[in-house]
């Protein structure tokens, strides 16, 4: 793989080989391609973290063809300053490539105080929106998610919001993430009645989490949407990373997420056992696990994360080795049971 050198200097020139290896696939029936690995900015992102380290994932991203970056309102910590440290580095790097990528935001989750800035009411989806935008410097996201379903609001509501800002141009398409399939269902049929291009559910899914194979999956088949799938590697603990102990500035020694000591403990047998696996197909397990996914023909995308550019350029090398015996997924399935 060529190695862009530029990568600390001010101007950023992306390099000229980046469509040459990236696989790209349809997002269900629409059509929009997405970058079989896209990069989502949850962590490593936030005011928290190195902004020139962020800016080094990015431009090794799109050198790879990465075209697809996932944030939402909440990333950082703190709230917001993913999308505003996005922002920064977009107007350096990114501006004149702003028509060859692809561009996430979401709101769902609790975001400024008071009863306008959580869940899925009108109110906070649009003023929401208008907040992201401003601060990633964008005139429009390529898509726009309601992040998580919302026992309150009426459906009708919160999917007419998302119709809202279609029309009103701030987004092209439009997405749900951690909806179960009866809600996705409904969802599918009130977006295309309002006739809103409704092209992709973001959902949780590993080989420690398949919940989306009891029927999501179908129901997204079924609608002709696409499935983008997130931590793929459950945070880390399905890479070569814990197989000898939590090392230093990981995720589980900083407890910023689920991830903590005892979830590698638990895990620990499974993974080594699956990193034999993985060793045996000539793979690192990061690269099989990103590829299990892709073995289901529903995921348009993966969406990992990356707290450096090294590990991006390993887990996208998973692209080399796609195929899987019928006994590896036996062996596969033996042990996550
Ligand atoms: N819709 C939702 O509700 C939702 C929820 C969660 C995430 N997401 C999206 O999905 C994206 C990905 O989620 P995620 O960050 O949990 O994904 P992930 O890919 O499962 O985990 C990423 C972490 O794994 C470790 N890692 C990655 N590659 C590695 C390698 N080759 N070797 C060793 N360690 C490696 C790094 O941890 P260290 O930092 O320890 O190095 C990295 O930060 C998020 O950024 C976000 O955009 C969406």
């Amino acid at each position: 793989m060529q190695i862009n050198d530029k990568s600390k200097a001010t101007a950023y020139t992306a390099l000229s080989t980046r469509y040459d290896t990236m696989t790209y696939k349809r997002s269900g029936k629409s059509g929009v391609l997405l970058p079989a690995i896209s990069l989502g900015l949850w962590h490593n992102f936030g005011f928290i973290d190195s902004i020139q380290n962020g800016r080094d994932i990015l431009r090794c991203a799109f050198d790879l063809g990465i075209t697809h970056f996932d944030l939402a309102n909440n990333y950082g910590p703190p709230y917001g300053s993913a999308e505003e440290n996005f922002g920064t580095i977009f107007k350096k790097d990114f501006k004149p490539y702003r028509d060859e990528l692809f561009i996430a935001s979401k709101a769902g989750y609790d975001m400024w105080p008071g009863p306008y800035g959580n869940w899925g009411s009108k109110k906070y989806l649009i003023a929401s929106l208008d907040q992201s935008l401003k601060r990633m410097g964008l005139d429009y996201v390529d898509v726009f998610y309601h992040h998580r379903p919302d026992p309150d609001t009426p459906l009708e509501e919160t999917m007419g919001a998302l119709a809202d800002i279609v029309r009103q141009g701030k987004a092209l398409y439009v997405g749900i993430s951690n909806y179960q399939p009866e809600a996705t269902q409904k969802a599918a049929i009130l977006l295309k009645e309002l006739n809103v291009p409704f092209i992709l559910h973001q959902a949780r899914y590993s080989m420690l989490d398949r919940w989306v194979e009891n029927g999501l999956l179908e129901t997204l088949n079924t609608n002709g949407v696409g499935c983008i799938t997130f931590s793929p590697l459950a945070q880390g603990l399905l890479t070569d990373k814990y197989l000898n102990g939590i090392p230093k500035g990981s995720r589980a020694a900083k407890s910023l997420s689920y991830l903590n000591k005892d979830t590698v403990n638990s895990n620990l047998e499974k993974i080594q056992k699956l990193n034999t696996i993985a060793q045996e197909r000539g793979q690192k397990l990061s690269q099989m696990a990103i590829a299990w996914i892709l073995r289901q023909k529903q995921v348009a995308s993966v969406l990992i994360g990356a707290s450096s550019p090294n590990q991006l350029q390993e887990n996208v090398k998973a692209l080399d080795n796609l195929e899987f015996t019928t006994e590896e997924l036996q062996r596969i399935d033996k042990i996550l049971k």
